[in-house]
């Protein structure tokens, strides 16, 4: 059989403009979509909280911060004693993030635009997390040595990750469906900046223990996405999904028709009682300096 051509990667400019375009364009996505991501993401935050091991009055930096989550429930726990910078490369998601702090009420958290690896390395933190954020870093082994260095000597770093893609029907059958039509095939996901970059078994913990990290545990967290119904799932996965919807986007309108029908047809056999529950399975794994 033919060999596929290896994807050629990006340069770390090119991925980075493009990570920040795509995720600025999707903030008005994760606005509207708030109680959406509120469900299905925050199923993971009960392990990546309790990996965490936070105390009050700890200072935390949280990356890919996004609409503002966990670095505003972190903010909670810690209690007005301890501080949270939120950081995100998204300038509208960043705004977001704010608005939801000030209805919160919450005065002990910061947003602001920034990436991970840009961070002063002045600032040391006792913990850093990151909630489905650090598989769009150009370069993760860079980002990791970059928030090792951040963290106070025996400080913390937890992030969730989405886990293997044949347990991610959600993401994994929008990924496949866009990815049938495009007339450029998009690239690999552990050679791009995609949801599934870290998904493979062992590959998080392996880069986290070569970047320094000592007591490396994975955690598996199950979560799923519920939608009223299949028209509501394909609304949503093809506007939250960043780099899912960059490739929709780029389709003709009747590929896009195509595309829609066919995962509104695959969604059907997740209808559970008058919802549709689409199960899911991330990583969450930590370490410590
Ligand atoms: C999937 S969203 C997760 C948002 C949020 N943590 C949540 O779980 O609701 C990923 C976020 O990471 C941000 N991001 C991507 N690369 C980044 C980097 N190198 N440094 C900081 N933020 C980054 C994106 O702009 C996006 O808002």
């Amino acid at each position: 059989m033919k060999k596929s051509a290896p994807t050629p990667r990006l340069s770390g400019a090119r991925w980075r403009r493009m990570v920040r375009e795509q995720w600025s364009d999707a903030a008005r996505a994760w606005d509207h979509w708030e109680p959406f991501n509120l469900q299905f993401l925050s199923a993971v935050d009960p392990v990546l909280l309790r990996a965490l091991d936070l105390k009050p009055g700890q200072r935390i930096l949280d990356f890919g911060s996004g609409t503002g989550e966990p670095a505003l429930q972190i903010a909670r726990w810690i209690g007005p004693r301890g501080a949270v910078l939120g950081l995100d490369v998204a300038a509208p998601m960043v705004e977001v993030a704010r608005r939801r702090a000030r209805l919160l009420g919450i005065r002990n958290a910061r947003f602001r635009r920034g990436d991970i690896v840009r961070i002063p390395a002045r600032t040391k933190y006792d913990r850093v997390s990151s909630r489905f954020g650090l598989m769009f870093a150009d370069d993760v082994p860079v980002a990791l040595e970059h928030v090792r260095a951040a963290l106070k000597p025996g400080g913390r770093a937890a992030f969730s990750v989405w886990g293997p893609i044949p347990l991610n029907p959600a993401i994994g059958q929008a990924a496949a469906a866009v990815r049938s039509f495009a007339k450029v095939p998009p690239p690999d996901p552990e050679q791009s900046p995609h949801p599934m970059r870290l998904a493979r078994p062992g590959l998080l913990p392996r880069l986290m223990r070569a970047a320094g990290f000592r007591d490396v545990r994975a955690e598996l967290a199950p979560c799923y996405a519920s939608y009223p119904d299949a028209d509501t799932y394909v609304t949503i996965m093809l506007d939250i999904a960043a780099p899912i919807k960059a490739i929709y986007e780029s389709l003709s309108a009747a590929n896009r028709r195509r595309v829609r029908e066919r995962l509104r047809r695959g969604a059907q056999r997740y209808r559970s009682g008058h919802a549709l529950r689409i199960p899911g399975l991330a990583w969450v794994v930590s370490g410590r300096r």
